[in-house]
């Protein structure tokens, strides 16, 4: 029988926090990025740069059960970090995350962006997975302005902690689907189809039943736009309830919102239940950064980072405004600095400038995504858009406009960036008013779209 003393000694060890976890992952990318050719390092590979056993690596990563400190200096320094005690916590009962291994997930991403390419958050990630796995929160809202970067790190988020979870399932709300309908395809998924009635009492027992994670993206759609924040669009109150159960009563799941404005209940409820929270996010220097390097412009740091701070830091606009440097100023961003930057100034200005520089094919798409306002297959686009233009044609102005920021891809389906769909909505609707629908014009006047958040 082991003595007290071996036994104590057997336990002590450390284990990585969320910040370590995130730290680590992000040097460890950008170290495949750098020198394995953007290949994951496997295990294997890992053991070979870290010097640590297959064993040990494993523990490190899996975060459940104790290791060496030594291990974790050997792992970081190999990735050229310092480790810091914000990294790690002493393994006791209350550091140690107990969870069952979860040997099945079942997955619906939906309409989901794809996140490959993503850089910083490390301090937000580590946050949010604090909240929801240590910290067992409920409800959790992500908030911020356009295109600061909501969608794509709450799929980040959604990616990295996903095998915690038996179900995850990824929804946007961005054409304000009634709740019935979002009932409709919640409760047989986490059922399993054993429940397909779409009621909140069936969707509560599935949210008590397993844990699950649900992700609801542009929540702000289904906001009344002008008026107190917060509040719903007549016929969508029912989600205020549906935040109200999800954040008070007792369950095992994780409902996640991204949204321009702050839902009512969780502004009410933050207050008093701990286990509702939202961060607000503002621009990410560090991601912006990234962006400018990887679009290939030429400038000192000192030009890179007051790029981006005249952008406050939003990657959305920094990724548009670098395709127009790259156009008008060869890439340089001290010429692009040096001129008057009104005419660029502000996500308007900047997409008015883009805008007209289209050629009419890659118009007519735009604004034909902004009537489907879903992902649209290359062989939508050539039966909308008249008259027909060959499929060359039609690949050759998708690229331009993906190349320019201004739509995303998805394994052969294309979408407009929701700031971008806003702006292009109100282009269409100036134009469709302020003329008579010629018989020529590509736009049925019939489907015009709504705006993305109102
Ligand atoms: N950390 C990041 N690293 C790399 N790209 C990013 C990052 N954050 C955002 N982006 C990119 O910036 C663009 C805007 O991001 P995103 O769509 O997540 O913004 P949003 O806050 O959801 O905006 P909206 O309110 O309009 O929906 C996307 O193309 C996204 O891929
Ligand atoms: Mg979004």
């Amino acid at each position: 029988m082991p003595s007290f003393n071996q036994r104590s000694k057997r336990k002590r060890g450390v284990i990585l926090s969320p910040l370590g976890w995130q730290r680590l992952q992000a040097a460890q990318k950008q170290s495949e990025r750098e020198a394995n050719g953007r290949q994951p390092y496997t295990l294997e590979d890992l053991n070979e740069l870290t010097g640590l056993s297959l064993n040990t690596l494993t523990k490190i990563r899996r975060r459940q059960t104790a290791v060496d400190k030594r291990s974790l200096l050997d792992y970081f320094s190999t990735f050229h970090l310092t480790l810091t005690p914000r990294d790690y916590a002493r393994a006791t009962a209350a550091t140690v995350v107990h969870r069952e291994p979860i040997t099945t997930i079942q997955q619906d991403w939906g309409e989901a962006l794809d996140v490959s390419v993503f850089y910083g958050r490390i301090e937000e990630l580590a946050t949010l997975e604090t909240w929801i796995q240590v910290d067992r929160c409920r409800l959790v809202g992500v908030l911020g302005m356009g295109g600061i970067g909501k969608t794509a790190l709450s799929i980040k988020l959604a990616e990295q902690i996903q095998e915690q979870f038996e179900y995850v399932i990824w929804r946007t709300l961005r054409n304000a689907p009634p709740l019935e309908t979002l009932l409709r395809e919640l409760v047989p998924f986490l059922s399993q189809q054993q429940e397909t009635e779409a009621k909140m009492g069936h969707l509560l027992q599935c949210l008590r039943d397993s844990r699950c994670l649900v992700i609801l993206d542009h929540m702000e759609t289904i906001l009344k736009a002008g008026e107190r924040a917060g509040q719903y669009r007549p016929g969508y109150e029912g989600y205020g309830e549906l935040l109200r159960l999800v954040g008070e009563t007792a369950h095992q799941s994780c409902f996640i919102l991204t949204s321009r404005e702050k839902p009512a209940e969780l502004a009410t409820f933050e207050g008093t239940e701990l286990s509702v929270r939202s961060l607000q996010l503002s621009g990410s220097e560090e991601a912006s950064l990234a962006l400018i390097q990887a679009s290939g412009l030429v400038g000192s740091e000192e030009q890179q980072k007051e790029l981006c701070a005249s952008y406050s830091c939003n990657p959305l606009v920094i990724k548009i405004v670098a395709t127009s440097i790259q156009e008008l100023f060869d890439g340089e961003i001290g010429e692009f600095l040096e001129q008057d930057t009104a005419v660029f100034n502000g996500i308007q200005k900047l997409l008015d400038q883009q805008f007209n520089r289209l050629s009419s094919l890659e118009q007519t798409i735009m604004y034909w995504l902004a009537i489907n306002r879903k992902w649209t297959k290359i062989s939508e686009l050539s039966a909308d858009i008249v008259p027909a233009a060959s499929k060359p044609k039609l690949l050759e102005a998708l690229e331009s406009l993906c190349w320019r920021s201004l739509i995303e891809k998805r394994s052969g389906s294309y979408t407009l960036q929701c700031a971008v769909l806003e702006y292009v909505t109100e282009r269409l609707i100036e134009q469709t008013t302020g003329e008579i629908v010629a018989a020529s014009s590509p736009l049925p006047p019939a489907s015009l779209p709504q705006s993305c958040s109102n």
